[in-house]
Order: structure tokens, then sequence, then C-alpha cells
């Protein structure tokens, strides 16, 4: 069945525009707004010092010329790195890594990504997700909100409005959220569909739900659910040309997909 959609289906660029640039660099966020995208995805974790950069994994190992944790390394520790050179090659055949691109390879912070979104001329919103923050009691919350308030983000007068969104499998990390800022909206991400989650109910006071394509794919009236209940769905990641159909079909409210352009080519925008 084709659903009514109130609003057009908003294309979020996973960790940047990352199957044509290496994720979580300036780079690929630059692509991103070029082809388009409605929205940029980024992972969030803390350095040893205390600042919030756009990293996905627990290591630097596959992403960078490093080695080490996040969190035990510091701010110029990571801006010593290199993380665009492990793209080139067969990863990505039409990028090439250049020196004098410096900036646009280096780690990135969540304040730079910000300052991106702010210049970009015209309205590209963030869907920030907290890794891992169980671990850091509060911290990368608490950095999260200090940043989105300097960038006038952090209190929109309704979830609607928001230019930002705050996801996490952490229902946890969700509600230190809302307690802080309870207009922001919040994405509940699974992976699997649990029986907890089978009739449609998500965390208390989260809006929009994040399941992964795959449970999609596989239960597709799990979607009507959460339609039912009042939810907005926004769908990871969905990168293959017929999982962007059933998402239409579904009425999906947001695709999140390594491949901004081809997505808003297939959807004729
Ligand atoms: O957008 C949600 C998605 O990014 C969650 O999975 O592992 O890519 O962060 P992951
Ligand atoms: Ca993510």
């Amino acid at each position: 069945m084709t659903h009514a959609r109130q609003h057009p289906i908003q294309v979020v660029a996973h960790r940047g525009a990352s199957e044509e640039a290496p994720e979580h660099t300036l780079a690929a966020y630059k692509k991103a707004i070029e082809a388009g995208a409605d929205a940029l995805e980024c992972d969030v974790r803390l350095t040893a010092d205390g600042h919030l950069v756009c990293v996905h994994d627990r290591r630097v190992n596959r992403t960078s010329n490093g080695r080490g944790a996040v969190s035990a390394l510091e701010l110029a520790d990571l801006a010593a790195l290199d993380f665009g050179s492990w793209k080139n090659g067969d990863e990505a055949p039409d990028w090439e890594h250049r020196p004098e691109d410096r900036e646009d390879t280096s780690v990135l912070t969540l304040e730079r990504l910000l300052e991106l979104v702010a210049d970009a001329g015209r309205r590209v919103e963030l869907a920030i997700e907290t890794k891992h923050p169980t671990r850091w009691a509060g911290q990368v919350e608490e950095r999260l909100l200090f940043l989105l308030k300097r960038f006038g983000l952090d209190a929109p007068e309704s979830p609607a409005d928001s230019q930002v969104r705050v996801m996490s499998f952490s229902a946890r990390s969700l509600h230190r959220v809302r307690a802080a800022s309870p207009t922001l909206p919040t994405v509940y991400l699974n992976q699997f569909l649990s029986p907890r989650l089978r009739d449609g109910r998500l965390p208390m006071g989260v809006g929009i739900a994040g399941p992964s394509i795959r449970i999609v794919r596989s239960h597709p009236a799990y979607v009507e659910r959460l339609k039912r209940a009042g939810h907005r769905v926004h769908v990871w990641t969905v990168n293959e040309p017929e999982d962007v159909g059933l998402c239409v079909e579904l009425g999906i409210d947001a695709i999140i997909t390594n491949r901004p352009g081809a997505v808003l080519r297939q959807l004729g925008r």
C-alpha cells in the first residue's frame, strides 16, 4: 500500500556523502550539501580532553592513519592524523586525497560541522548520534547541548521547528537530552525488533523511530504500527534503489543514506 505523505521524504547523508568521500570528514559533508541533502548524519564521541568529534568507531584505526581509542586521545593528537587517505583507491574511485586539502580530511569536530551547517546558505538539518554515551555519565549530552546552545539550536520552539535532532541506541542518552531540552527531537535507533518494541511503542517522550532497513524489509507492518502510534520513522542505512522505493511506498519520513546524490536523483529531486 502506498501511504499519503504530509512532508516530502527527507534525504539524510549518512556520515556525509560517505560513499564518495571519507566518512565524517568536511569533504564528505561538503559533498552532501552540494548534492542537495536535506540533512547530515554524524556520530559524536568525546576526546580525552572533552571535545566532541565526529568519529564512528571507538578507535581511529579504520578511518585514519593513527591508532587508539578516541577517548584516550586529545584533540591535538587527533588533529595530527589523516582521516582521508584510507579511502583512496578501490574504496571510492572518484576520491583522491590531496595534501593541500588538509582541513577537509582532518578530524572533524562537531563545532566545525555546526559552522559548516550555519554557513550552508540554505537550511540543512543535523541528525547527531551519541555513540555509547553511557560510559560518560552525561558528559556527551552536556557538551552536545553546550555546543548547540552556542549556535542557538538547543531550544527550538517545538520539535517540528528544530534544525537538529539527537539520535541514539541508548534510551538513557535520549532521556538526558530531553530532560535538558524538552523541545529537541529525539530518535530511538534500533537494529533488531525486540518483543518490547513490536507494538510500535518508543521509550517515553521519544517521537521518532529509527529502525534499520533490515527491520523495515522484514517487518513492514511494524512501520504501520509506528505511524498509527503517531511516530515519525527515519530509516538507516538505505543505499539500494529497491530499498529507497520501499521506503517511499511505506511513507517513511527520512532516508539515511551513504549516497544522498543518487537517492535524490531517484526521487526526481
Ligand atoms: O543513522 C543511524 C545509523 O548511523 C546507526 O548505525 O553504526 O552507522 O552509526 P551506525
Ligand atoms: Ca551513526
